[in-house]
């Protein structure tokens, strides 16, 4: 899929007025600091190669999830400054993404020249996918092109990652959705094998779609979280009081019969770490016991347990590819961690192309310090899971093919 969409790579954007849609969807702490920039610095070998090449360079991005422009603590001002630090070079920020200031700045721009515009969320006609407000960012930026490359907003239809592609002759993906598509794509679709997924998280509701989708694709699939207690349950196990949806037995059990019919190894726990209070205000939890088998009444589990992971780590090195999407168990407490950061050291110190498929196990991966050890984490929570559940994505439907 991702040979075929043209990049900035293909196109000439020498001289012209860039609309660049980029994912500066990023973290701040209670001191209104950027408390992890990992997107910023994922969004740089594009904005520099267009700067390089005398495009003028025009980002959008959302923050958060304001109502309107009132939502102050949503403005992108601090990333302009970020990103200014990192580029080397002034990034001129413009406090609203349509309108008279917006004209002013765009025509005042040089070829090399990069302008942050404002919150595009501040307006309730970007998640709308407004056509007038998407011809109104192009008419009054001036673009002459569009780049998409803002992978984690990727899944959404909005007016700066689908609706402006309408008004302009060029749309192209910059590096940053090229490499996505690589990873989570190409490198799935044709993987190197054996190939490994392991899937975590707390619902089979949320995993059911991507789980049917990779069993067409994987040899082999590790489960863990507080899902697996809901296999568990379709395996005629006991699970005392642990996170369950009984609702859900149904598809656990037609996830098992299509694992067995496509020849898929498919690894349940066969211990699980559990306690009887969990205290997540507090991060605390009270005595750890391992089960082997059942979970006791009134007992929770809450982490994969030592002969599963063992029993996993086997796997993880005997892959060529590993996919991971969703920690192990409640890796937020420290006592819970073990399942999920024994997983990312295996698959960090495995030879296998590893990825890591966004979201919670991103963050998990990068509280066990092994992050720069695998071969890619992407930058999409919600945009990642679609991609892997094989939806097209909004983003990148839009954009011109070779
Ligand atoms: C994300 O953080 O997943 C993306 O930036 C999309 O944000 P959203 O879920 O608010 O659309």
């Amino acid at each position: 899929m991702s040979s075929e969409i043209k990049t900035i790579r293909d196109v000439d954007l020498k001289g012209k007025k860039v609309f660049v849609r980029v994912d500066f969807n990023v973290p701040f702490d209670s001191n209104g600091n950027i408390s992890d920039d990992t997107r910023i610095v994922a969004a740089l070998p594009t904005i520099k190669y267009l700067a390089d090449e005398g495009a003028m360079v025009i980002l959008a991005s959302h923050l958060g999830r304001p109502k309107s422009k009132a939502d102050t603590q949503f403005s992108l001002a601090p990333v302009a400054k970020a990103l200014s630090e990192k580029l080397g070079k002034p990034v001129t920020f413009v406090p609203d993404c349509v309108g008279g200031e917006v004209k002013a700045a765009c025509s005042a721009m040089k070829g090399g020249d990069v302008l942050l515009l404002e919150n595009s969320r501040f307006y309730s006609e970007e998640k709308k996918n407004d056509p007038e407000f998407a011809k109104k960012l192009i008419a009054d930026t001036g673009a002459e092109a569009f780049v998409n490359d803002a992978f984690g907003t990727a899944h959404r239809a909005h007016a700066t990652t689908a609706g402006v592609a309408a008004y302009v002759p060029v749309k192209v993906a910059g590096f940053l959705i090229e490499k996505e598509l690589e990873f989570l794509g190409s490198k799935t679709e044709n993987p190197e094998r054996p190939f490994t997924v392991i899937l975590g998280g707390s619902k089979v509701s949320d995993k059911i779609t991507v789980i049917d989708s990779l069993l067409d694709k994987c040899d082999a699939m590790l489960i863990g979280g507080a899902m697996a207690y809901t296999f568990a349950l379709a395996q005629g196990k006991k699970v005392g009081k642990s996170l369950v949806e009984p609702d859900k037995v149904d598809l656990a059990k037609s996830a098992l019969e299509k694992a067995s019919k496509k020849g898929v190894k498919f690894l349940l726990p066969i211990d699980n770490a559990a306690c009887q209070n969990v205290d997540f205000a507090a991060g605390k939890v009270s005595e750890i016991k391992i089960f082997d088998g059942d979970i006791e009444d009134g007992w929770a589990g809450v982490d994969i347990g030592p002969k599963t992971i063992e029993l996993y780590k086997e796997q993880i090195a005997k892959s060529k590819t590993i996919l991971w999407n969703g920690p192990m168990g409640i890796f937020e407490i420290k006592e819970c961690a073990v399942g999920t950061f024994a997983i990312a050291e295996a698959v960090a110190k495995s030879d296998a192309i590893s990825i890591i498929g966004g979201g919670d196990s991103v963050k998990a991966v990068k509280k066990s310090g092994y992050a720069k050890d695998v071969s890619f984490i992407s930058t999409g929570g919600g945009a990642s899971l679609e991609f892997l559940e094989g939806k097209e994505l909004p983003g990148v439907a839009v954009l011109d093919r070779k």
